[in-house]
């Protein structure tokens, strides 16, 4: 163990039982084989392949190439010692319209992929929506109509039969604020709309796929735990200011109970200055959107400031920012937490699905010295235990990402990886942070550290 990173006995104690320790991934990022065994082209493809979207016009046609290299990524989880593997799972390689005929091949990889988790003792995690709608949906109005909310709930149904009885847990979607507002408010994402009055619309057919699903999959007496990964952050208000206080709890209402108020409340937040509410709602969605949840899962990689002030008062980054650029600041983790347990009575088991950071990595003699993102997790761990301590149930910590991978439209110059990969040759290296991450593991379970 690297000394000066270890654990605090407090926290080894705290996480010492009932904890998942788990990496992540998501398929567009990683799987490559973009056009192989009957795959068709989600919105991502098109999106990455349209000029002037992506950083450098670099796209997920072969990403980390995982669709063929699994067994090897497989191997290396088992060499970190993981409990659990989060992957998300491409439904136009299972579907590939998104209606219509499904495609065995492709439910064949992650049949394949399962088992040899399961065969190395890691439990599969899986998530049936991370941003890669088939574009065949995107064609008959996406996330826009009614339908695509329907034809999500049948998919989910498919692989609930399929995988359910050997998953750990299976999610609906990864971060729908993404989906919702990169995705058609901002056009940062795809399918790439700026239109603030459609991210309404959308956020609400994407809760309502989630409980359509949540719905289809307990009729079909799918027993996995089932719930939905939300992206969150602690919002800060630069300073005491009525107008900065304002603004963050605008900030909170829009980013964190956007989601979360439909689901355990069943109504959105009628909260100043929320500009835009969903114009389709229809009797009875709620009660179809509240559907009880087995697990909550969330994503946290920083906190939001808010400020008014023209130009804005900077965050104070006083433990630094990530190569992404986002402050790193693992006691919002700890608030954001503790915060959600006073709001929102009933919360089921919380997973921290995705935390990490971006670095700025160099393979130097076969070794990445990455002792930034050692120190992050470091941070960020800390920080579920004190969060647990403060009565959180809180039962899971996944890493972003296994791999480095293909960070959307910053292309592949964002390294958030527990393992470098070099994309000419496809070699993986385990960076110092996997190591790192491997004993940290063992620690926790009282074993003794690897070398
Ligand atoms: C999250 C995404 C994930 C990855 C990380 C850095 O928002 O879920 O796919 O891009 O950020």
């Amino acid at each position: 163990m690297n000394q000066p990173f270890a654990l605090s006995p407090r926290t080894r104690a705290t996480l010492a039982h009932d904890f998942a320790w788990g990496v992540a991934t998501s398929a567009y990022q990683i799987e490559g084989a973009a056009q192989e065994d009957g795959k068709a082209p989600s919105i991502w493809d098109t999106f990455s392949h349209t000029p002037g979207k992506t950083a450098r016009g670099e796209t997920g046609d072969l990403a980390c190439d995982h669709y063929h290299r699994w067994p090897g990524d497989v191997a290396l989880m088992a060499d970190i010692g993981v409990d659990a593997y989060r992957f998300s799972i491409a439904w136009s390689r299972v579907q590939p319209l998104g209606h219509g005929a499904w495609n065995e091949a492709g439910l064949a990889f992650y049949d394949k992929l399962v088992d040899a988790l399961l065969a190395r003792g890691i439990r599969p995690s899986a998530t049936l929506y991370h941003w890669d709608l088939p574009q065949g949906l995107q064609d008959r109005g996406g996330w826009a109509a009614r339908d695509t909310a329907l034809r999500f709930a049948e998919y989910a149904e498919r692989i609930g039969r399929y995988l359910g009885d050997r998953l750990a847990t299976l999610s609906t979607h990864n971060e729908p604020w993404c989906t919702a507002t990169l995705g058609h408010e901002r056009g940062q994402f795809a399918p790439g709309d700026r239109d603030p009055a459609l991210a309404a619309d959308v956020s609400h057919h994407l809760l309502l796929s989630h409980g359509l699903a949540l719905q289809a999959l307990r009729a079909a007496g799918c027993t996995t735990p089932l719930g939905i990964v939300l992206n969150q952050s602690s919002v800060t208000a630069a300073t005491d200011s009525p107008a900065d206080r304002a603004r963050a709890a605008t900030e909170y209402a829009s980013f964190v109970r956007w989601y979360m108020d439909p689901i355990f409340q069943g109504a959105y937040p009628q909260d100043a200055g929320i500009a835009h509410y969903p114009r389709n709602v229809q009797p009875g969605d709620f009660a179809i959107i509240g559907q009880p949840l087995d697990f909550l899962g969330i994503n946290y990689y920083t906190r939001i400031w808010a400020s008014t002030a023209t130009p804005p008062v900077p965050a104070p980054c006083a433990q630094g920012a990530s190569d992404m650029g986002w402050e790193i600041y693992p006691e919002g983790l700890t608030e954001l937490l503790t915060g959600l347990q006073q709001r929102y009575m009933g919360l089921p088991p919380i997973y921290l699905m995705e935390n990490g950071m971006a670095n700025a990595d160099s393979l130097v003699d076969g070794r990445v010295a990455d002792d930034k993102r050692i120190d992050y997790m470091r941070g960020h761990i800390e920080a579920i235990a004190r969060a647990r301590e403060a009565g959180v149930d809180i039962r899971g910590f996944f890493y972003w990402s296994l791999l480095d991978n293909y960070e959307w439209d910053s292309g592949y110059a964002k390294r958030f990886g527990l393992v470098h990969v070099d994309y000419a040759t496809q070699q993986r290296t385990l960076k110092d942070s996997a190591l790192w991450y491997r004993d940290a593991i063992a620690s926790v379970r009282g074993e003794p550290a690897h070398g």
